[in-house]
């Protein structure tokens, strides 16, 4: 059994101690939007904050996200509300098949907290998700943009 707060909602999952957060999210809970892609740590499309940090839940045990405020894409908006970081996403029309976009706006929402103003090199070093659609420019644009709005 864990007992996880997810998008500030408390669940007590039969589960067991040592299950990637990612299965979770997804099939306990119903939080479709984490996305599974390599399942090795490496590509990012499972990306969620835990603490506020970025986490790849696909590497991640529950037994090591219990007591701590998890959040999915899907709580990231609040009351409907986008972030700048979704807003900018929209306008610079971003996502192409949009798999990897979700673990892609948690990775940059956490590199903008640390870093409101990230350089070239900030996003190089810190967003190293993979986009097999290719949309490193536009999300490279859309930092930018997030971090000036
Ligand atoms: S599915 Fe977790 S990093 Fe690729
Ligand atoms: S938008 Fe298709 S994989 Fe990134």
């Amino acid at each position: 059994m864990a007992r996880l707060t997810i998008n500030g909602t408390s669940h007590n999952i039969d589960v067991d101690p040592s299950t990637p957060l990612l299965w979770v999210l997804r099939e306990q809970v119903g939080l479709t939007g984490t996305k599974y892609g390599c399942g090795i740590a490496q590509c990012g499309s499972c990306t969620v904050h835990v603490d506020g940090a970025a986490v790849r839940s696909c590497a991640m045990p529950v037994s090591a996200v219990e007591g701590k405020r998890i959040t999915t894409i899907e709580g990231l908006a609040s009351k409907g509300v986008l972030t700048k970081v979704q807003k900018a996403w929209l306008d610079h029309e971003v996502p192409q098949c949009g798999y990897c976009q979700p673990g892609m706006i948690m990775a940059v929402e956490a590199l903008l907290k640390d870093k409101p103003k990230p350089t070239d090199a900030d996003i190089d070093a810190n967003i190293t998700n993979i986009c097999r659609c290719g949309t490193f420019q536009q999300v490279r644009a859309a930092i930018h943009a997030a971090a000036k709005a």
